[in-house]
């Protein structure tokens, strides 16, 4: 496991573009951290890190938000509104877990359909700022 202390809203930016390059088709990551804890901001540092200044809403209505990243498509999804897990499937996430990375807020909520395997982050607050704990990534951050 690593830690990473993220002490404003730009660590976190940061922290999202570091993984970037260091992810890869068939990628699964459990995003999880209370309400606010920075998920959605991890993401768009991700997501704008490679595509610019582009918006990148959360997906807490549209469950789903796809963006084609160069190397690869991401999904990014926040399950906090799905029903029961099985709903997972038509939203297409077994095919998406082997030809996307998908980057995943509230996991949780897709029950056994999330596969064993996934990388984790797990953001806490910590003062005014947070604390992000990553594992499954290996040696991949260097
Ligand atoms: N390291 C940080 N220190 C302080 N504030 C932060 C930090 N990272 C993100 N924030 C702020 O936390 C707030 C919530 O962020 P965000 O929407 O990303 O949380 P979330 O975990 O996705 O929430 P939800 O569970 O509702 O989806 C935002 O105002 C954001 O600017
Ligand atoms: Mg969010």
């Amino acid at each position: 496991m690593q830690s990473f202390s993220l002490q404003t809203e730009a660590d976190t930016l940061a922290l999202g573009a570091r993984l970037a390059p260091i992810l890869a088709a068939g990628d699964v990551i459990a995003l999880t951290g209370g309400l606010g804890a920075g998920k959605t901001s991890l993401a768009r540092g991700l997501i704008q890190s490679v595509l610019g200044p582009c918006e990148v809403p959360s997906p807490t209505y549209t469950l789903v938000q796809c963006y084609d990243l160069p190397g690869y498509e991401l999904w990014h999804c926040d399950m906090y509104r799905l029903k029961q897990p099985e709903d997972g499937y038509e939203l297409g996430f077994i095919d998406a877990f082997e030809e996307a990375v998908c980057l995943i807020e509230w996991p949780d909520k897709l029950g056994d359909l999330m596969p064993a395997d996934a990388l984790s982050i797990h953001i806490d607050f910590e003062g005014d700022g947070r604390i992000a704990r990553l594992s499954g990534f290996g040696d991949r951050l260097g």
